[in-house]
């Protein structure tokens, strides 16, 4: 049997030391990811015995549903984890009761499952996914179960899955507590004198049981730690290691304290239109300045020790300013990490503006008892200008700027207080993505007036509103500086079509194709297996394999953002092809028997191939380690496995905001404050492309924050918001760390698709930020009803996902008719094939046909 594709998948499936390598990363990653809510000293426990119930404790979700699983080879649970660190867990017949619930349940939910399979509307495949199996909430803790415990300490582990395709459902209970979990919880609250609540969740969760229910002595969030989080857990309890997790995200006291609430995603009734009211007011950016309070501020997490912090010094050199800050540990037992953020409440002239936003951050390195650091935070001055409509431009505005130092976005302190001498554009812009229909947006409510000056509002307008200061009077103690707005450049941006990329390698190649072969350049493989080069199986998508004969190999693009996805065990068939052994994606498990011997071969016929990559934790995770050195070395990680299997784009990282908690994939983006997710995503796009040949692909750009009819909605959102917050953080991805591929996202905005929006994908993406890579669609985003195939193209949308012939027919036809010109295929034909040039798999291809250049 010979194999007809190259892989890099092995015959063998001994763990590699890269495999054990990146679990150890997974580890650093997963207990710096973690949170602790509450403890009243009851945490760290010595290692004993322990009674552990819940949904969680023996099937720990490690990530959520969707394109995001990641097909490791074992993922640690709580309890296993537990037992790993000495615990002797007492409670095994109840959570072994519970794994029988979990799969009495899934195969009724198969059953279910397969019936609504045979009612599919074709165009709806994508939203398969869109009623995950949901974890039951477990079974009643009996007396005998408290009794045959046989010890004090509770540990009660809440899980909840969400995934692609669905918001999560306020009714189904997904963002609060079940009433089994309640009288659960009670029960053990009043029985043990130890009661430790742990929240396995992939985003924030209704904390209010907490004023309900007595007798809880610590909360823990462990949001979902992807391979080895059930041992960083076991070792956070123990006391073997300090949490030094925030949150970054703001939790609501209740849901409805957030802005809009009942009118986000399916809640209001309206699936098609959702309209961003709040405006720039997401996370606490509404909080602070609308004075809500929230139960846990962003920036959040406790310690098992205490730290101090004193301002050392401010520079201001030119635009940048630094402030170095001296951390100490001054607990007397256990060694611990803080983080330190700085925020920053901009003068308020004409433009409204939030009561604070962040502006720097660092965390410490693991401080022991009495040991103190510096840590210094830093930021350019020009990146707090506010967007001004009514200019079309970056303004910032003269006055007194407030630097706040602290360790959450409520406990902060003035530290500084920087002075700009005049109002400064910092850029002059295009009007972007106009409104069809204007949404009336939130606005703060009068302030006491200390100054009139007519401000705009966030729709541009102005409201002839008293200016007000938030604090009268700006603390006389701290350091003043002055900021000069002389100092500053105005950027202006040249608007138009970017050069086709063009190079002595590249040119002859593209050179040589028709008008067809170019349009099948912008087109993926498809889903019906074209002829490959190459192979990393379990991919989820390839570039076209139309043109192996022009010189150009097929590459591999596959999921995360939790790692790499790709199929463990792929099986050698007598055609000389590969085959997945397993479902690789966990809907596939409730497929028929019929359909899944069609898609899975038998691993006891065949010859195995294996591709073994490691579950880290998801997004909002890694983000909550606030550790941008941890999160480089996870993307580090996540390339080196790239280069072992030969994958050349990665579909990660994702770094959406989180503009509602009840977005169902918010478990794979990082944070609702752009700043965080803008670093994160660069931290990990450095990480990732350190390895030769290896591209992230940031996604989903932009306003994907809702997943029911995630691939028909319409986000209307002003251009302060747009700009401000959802397009931000990947502006920071973009001009920090070069990203080689961006991902158009699934929706529309303000009436046109994203695929489809020359504003977003030229004008933004590589006018102003200078982005010169490659962009490709969602998968399935364009095509009958959705984005226009050829307009796509012409809006600088280089690669159509996955692709097939329809696609390519309709590029093709397109410059036919005129609609499109043969230069707008060659721009992306260009980007496309400077990424496949660029990868790994075409030196492989080239050394094979003996065309190695170089
Ligand atoms: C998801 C993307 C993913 C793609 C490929 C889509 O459904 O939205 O995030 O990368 O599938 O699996």
């Amino acid at each position: 049997m010979r194999l007809k594709v190259h892989t890099k998948a092995t015959l063998s499936d001994a763990m590699t030391a890269l495999e054990k390598a990146n679990r150890e990363v997974a580890y650093q990653a997963a207990l710096e990811g973690i949170v602790l809510l509450e403890n009243d000293g009851c945490l760290p426990v010595k290692p004993g015995k322990i009674a552990l119930f819940g949904a969680g404790a023996g099937m720990t979700i490690k990530g959520g549903t969707g394109s995001g699983e990641v097909n490791e080879r074992h993922a640690v649970s709580i309890r296993e984890g537990l037992e790993m660190s000495g615990f002797t867990v007492t409670t095994g017949e109840w959570i072994d009761e519970y794994a029988r619930l979990y799969e009495a349940g899934e195969k009724a939910y198969a059953e279910a499952f397969r019936k609504k399979l045979m009612t599919l509307n074709m165009t709806n495949v994508i939203n398969l996914m869109s009623e995950p199996y949901q974890y039951p909430f477990g079974q009643p803790v009996t007396k005998a179960d408290l009794e045959d415990s046989g010890t004090d300490t509770c540990i009660y582990v809440i899980a909840r899955q969400a995934g692609e395709g669905a918001d999560r459902k306020l009714k189904n209970k997904e963002y609060t507590l079940s009433e089994v979990e309640r009288q659960n919880i009670s029960l053990c609250a009043a029985y043990y004198e130890k009661m430790i609540v742990a929240v396995n969740v992939g985003a924030a969760f209704d904390m209010n049981f907490l004023d309900e229910i007595s007798g809880i002595n610590a909360v823990v969030f462990f949001a979902q730690q992807g391979t080895m989080g059930g041992k960083a857990f076991a070792d956070l309890v123990s006391g073997e290691a300090t949490p030094s997790g925030k949150l970054a995200d703001t939790w609501a006291q209740h849901y409805e304290d957030i802005p809009f609430a009942k009118e986000y995603s399916y809640l209001n009734g309206n699936l098609n239109e959702e309209h961003y009211k709040e405006g720039i007011y997401v996370g606490y950016r509404y909080f602070d300045s609308f004075h809500v309070t929230p139960k846990y501020p962003i920036g959040y997490g406790l310690s098992y020790t205490t730290f101090s912090w004193d301002m050392e010094e401010i520079v201001v050199d030119q635009t940048k300013i630094t402030v170095s800050v001296r951390v100490k540990n001054t607990g007397e037992q256990y060694a611990g990490k803080e983080v330190l953020q700085l925020y920053v409440s901009c003068p308020e002239g004409r433009i409204e503006k939030e009561y604070q936003k962040l502006a720097a951050f660092a965390k410490t390195d693991r401080l022991k008892p009495g040991e103190s650091q510096i840590v210094t935070l830093q930021f350019d001055f020009a990146d707090l200008a506010s967007y001004s409509t009514a200019d079309a431009g970056m303004i910032l505005e003269a006055g007194e700027y407030r630097l706040r130092l602290g360790n959450s976005s409520r406990n902060t302190e003035v530290c500084a207080v920087v002075e700009l001498d005049e109002e400064v554009v910092t850029k002059h812009l295009a009007h972007i993505c106009e409104r069809l229909s204007p949404v009336e947006e939130l606005h703060q409510p009068k302030r006491e007036a200390a100054e009139h000056t007519g401000r705009e509002n966030t729709d541009g307008e102005h409201t002839g509103r008293e200016n007000s200061d938030k604090e009268t009077n700006a603390p006389e103690n701290v350091a003043h500086r002055a900021i000069c707005a002389s100092d500053f450049e105005t950027i202006e941006y040249h608007y138009k079509n970017p050069d086709v990329y063009s190079s002595e390698k590249l040119d002859p190649i593209l050179n040589k194709l028709s008008t067809e072969e170019l349009a099948a350049l912008t087109a993926g493989a498809g889903i019906r297996g074209q002829k490959k080069f190459f192979e990393a199986p379990g991919s989820a998508g390839f570039t076209t394999g139309k043109l192996l004969g022009k010189g150009i190999p097929n590459v591999a693009l596959a999921d995360g953002p939790a790692g790499l996805r790709l199929q463990k065990r792929s099986a050698l068939m007598r055609s000389g092809k590969l085959k997945a052994v397993d479902p690789f994606i966990s809907l596939m498990n409730y497929m028929p028997d019929f359909v899944k011997k069609l898609m899975l071969a038998d691993p006891d016929k065949n010859i195995l191939l294996y591709q073994f990559t490691t579950a880290f934790p998801v997004g909002l995770a890694l983000a909550q380690s606030w550790n941008t050195e941890l999160v480089e070395k996870v993307g580090n990680a996540v390339g080196e496995e790239m280069k072992a299997y030969g994958v050349t784009y990665w579909l990660a990282p994702a770094l959406n905001i989180h503009r509602n908690p009840l977005c169902g994939r918010n478990f794979e983006y990082y944070s609702e404050d752009p700043l965080i997710s803008g670093k994160m995503a660069a931290a990990m796009t450095r990480g990732v492309q350190k390895n030769r040949g290896c591209f992230v692909t940031i996604k989903h750009f932009c306003c994907n924050n809702q997943e029911d009819n995630r691939n028909r909605t319409n986000a209307n959102v002003s251009e302060r918001a747009l700009r401000e917050i959802y397009l931000r953080g990947f502006e920071i991805v973009v001009k920090e760390a070069y990203p080689g591929a961006v991902m158009s996202s699934y929706n529309k905005v303000n009436g046109e698709y994203v695929n489809n929006s020359y504003d977003l994908l030229t004008k933004v993406l590589r006018n102003e930020w200078g982005f010169d890579g490659l962009v490709m669609t969602d998968w399935f985003a364009t095509g009958k009803g959705l984005g226009d195939h050829a307009k796509a193209i012409a809006a600088g949308n280089d690669l159509l996902m996955p692709g097939g012939d329809g696609a390519v027919k309709a590029v093709t036809k397109a410059v036919q008719d005129g609609v499109i010109t043969v230069t707008d295929v060659r721009r992306c034909a260009a980007n496309v094939l400077h990424g496949i040039m660029s990868s790994r798999i075409y030196y492989a291809f080239c050394k094979k046909n003996g065309t190695l250049l170089r």
